[in-house]
């Protein structure tokens, strides 16, 4: 199935073909800009501003046949066992009606208990809910929040806060702003096991009985994939809204891990998500290889890491309202693709994810971007912006936005000379790519990130590694384990000399 020595000779002729020049690759083909730009479900993605020519493409829809791209994916969508160190299928996109027939429905028995449940909660079964406390972390934490903030900025429905870190400062910001009588505490941890959003809800509960709320326990809901667990807690069984182990944590939070994020919306709008997710997924499955945007955006990205060895990728969210994209995304890339080893288990034979790093634009712009126009590094840079203004004020605001979202790519692509200083001098020809988002819908934040997340399992085939499992997490949270039950021995001297001085 996988041809790697096909595969080998592949990566070695893009490694010895020469970048063209960005500042006359419009010039060297007029014919570009079509070509480069693809449209889907209101997303525009312009490649034109990157280094891939029409040979470099050809190449890598080879290089995806000799990697098997075409049956890994008929692999994941069909159900099969893709996560293979963990002996797990991958059914994220079950949850948005694409996959398997049997966990397509047992998805919409879920979305059936959740709306219910969201029904009942706004009927008043719980008491009065105003405030959703979500405790979770990682991919039960980053998705929802950024959702919420994304989606849900005018709270009129719910007060939703996402409270992640084990720093009790975290969950006080939380507490400080709501009223222990009217929230509701979701615990969404899919193990039911991980540390910090154990303590964060025993916590919670905690500040709920110290404040005499009347049946604290009747006021907690569990998403999870391990209800026994939650019932062992104390949350009430009709209470707990169960998804599969098939569901990965950084792809979860199309599951009940959303809920916060349906609370916030309403049904209505987290079924736009769902919709807008499966508009992504179909078009993943079925679009040919040079019109697919997935494929085109992992062969930029593979492009870049593999071929030209840039160590880092940016994305800057030229939207205050995608300001979470970033940190969602560095989960979501890095945890699933920073790996060492192939699928086989041997080593890999090049560079796996690069550092997802970005920010915000325009603030960007005046921190980091003096690094990304001069520094020595090259960095490809993806920029997401959205057309429809968030705000209400003057359209200045979002025209000021918007145009200097697109002069940093113009400028990053085009340079300028500076024969008399050289440290005015702009070297030019570095890369962007730019997603241009007609309205931040809940349908278009969907499919955004259903392309994201076939994005980074298409780079894992690409590169012969399992996207899909995270064990380099384990060890620090074993010695974590450790310290904290049996004390500090054995370690060496700087560890035990940190644990004296700060826990004595
Ligand atoms: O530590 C990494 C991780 O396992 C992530 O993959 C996951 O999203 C996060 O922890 C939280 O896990 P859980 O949902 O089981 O609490």
């Amino acid at each position: 199935m996988v041809d790697t020595a096909r595969m080998a000779a592949i990566w070695q002729a893009l490694s010895s073909t020469p970048p063209p020049e960005l500042k006359t690759i419009f010039t060297a083909d007029p014919d570009r800009l079509t070509k480069h730009v693809l449209e889907l479900a209101g997303l525009r993605l312009d490649f034109s501003k990157t280094h891939l020519t029409d040979a470099v493409i050809d190449s890598f829809i080879d290089l995806t046949q000799a990697a098997g791209l075409g049956q890994a994916r008929a692999a994941m969508f069909s159900g099969e066992a893709i996560n293979s160190t963990e002996g797990r299928s991958v059914e994220h996109t079950a949850l948005r009606g694409v996959g398997k027939a049997d966990s397509v429905a047992d998805a919409k028995a879920l979305r059936i208990r959740m709306r219910t449940l969201i029904d009942a909660i706004e009927a008043g079964a719980l008491g009065e809910i105003q405030h959703v406390l979500h405790v979770g972390i990682g991919g039960s934490a980053l998705g929802p929040n950024l959702l919420v903030d994304a989606l849900a900025r005018d709270g009129h429905r719910y007060d939703v806060a996402i409270v992640s870190n084990v720093d009790g400062c975290a969950l006080e910001e939380a507490m400080a702003r709501f009223d222990p009588h009217a929230t509701l505490l979701a615990i969404a941890s899919k193990t039911f096991t991980t540390g910090e959003t154990m303590l964060n809800a025993a916590s919670a509960m905690q500040w709920m009985m110290n404040a005499g709320v009347d049946d604290p326990y009747g006021r907690v809901i569990a998403l999870t994939a391990a209800p026994e667990k939650a019932i062992e807690w104390g949350v009430d069984e009709t209470r707990i809204l169960p998804f599969p182990e098939s569901i990965g944590g950084r792809y979860s939070l199309w599951s009940s891990i959303g809920f916060p994020a349906a609370m916030a919306l309403g049904w209505g709008g987290f079924e736009g998500l769902l919709e807008g997710a499966a508009a992504m997924d179909r078009h993943f499955r079925q679009a040919e290889p040079r019109d697919n945007v997935v494929l085109r955006a992992a062969f930029v990205d593979q492009y870049y890491a593999r071929v030209l060895q840039c160590q880092t990728r940016a994305v800057f969210a030229y939207d205050e309202r995608l300001r979470l994209l970033p940190s969602y995304l560095q989960q979501l890339e890095m945890e699933s693709n920073g790996k060492a080893v192939k699928l086989d288990g041997s080593p890999v034979d090049g560079p796996t994810a690069p550092i997802t790093w970005g920010g915000v634009g325009t603030d960007a712009q005046h921190a980091v971007f003096q690094l990304l126009h001069q520094g020595t590094h090259l960095i490809p840079v993806e920029f997401v912006a959205v057309r429809e203004a968030g705000d209400r004020l003057d359209p200045a605001h979002h025209d000021a936005l918007l145009v200097n979202c697109f002069a940093q790519g113009a400028a990053l692509m085009r340079g300028k000379d500076s024969p008399d200083d050289p440290a005015r001098a702009y070297p030019g020809n570095r890369p962007s790519t730019t997603i241009l988002i007609d309205s931040l819908t809940p349908h278009a934040l969907g499919a955004l990130i259903a392309f994201y997340e076939h994005r980074t399992f298409a780079n894992g085939v690409l590169m012969g590694i399992n996207s899909f499992d995270q064990f380099g997490v384990e060890l620090g949270k074993e010695i974590a384990r450790s310290i904290e039950h049996e004390g500090a021995h054995g370690f060496d001297p700087s560890t035990m000399a940190l644990i004296e001085r700060a826990l004595g």
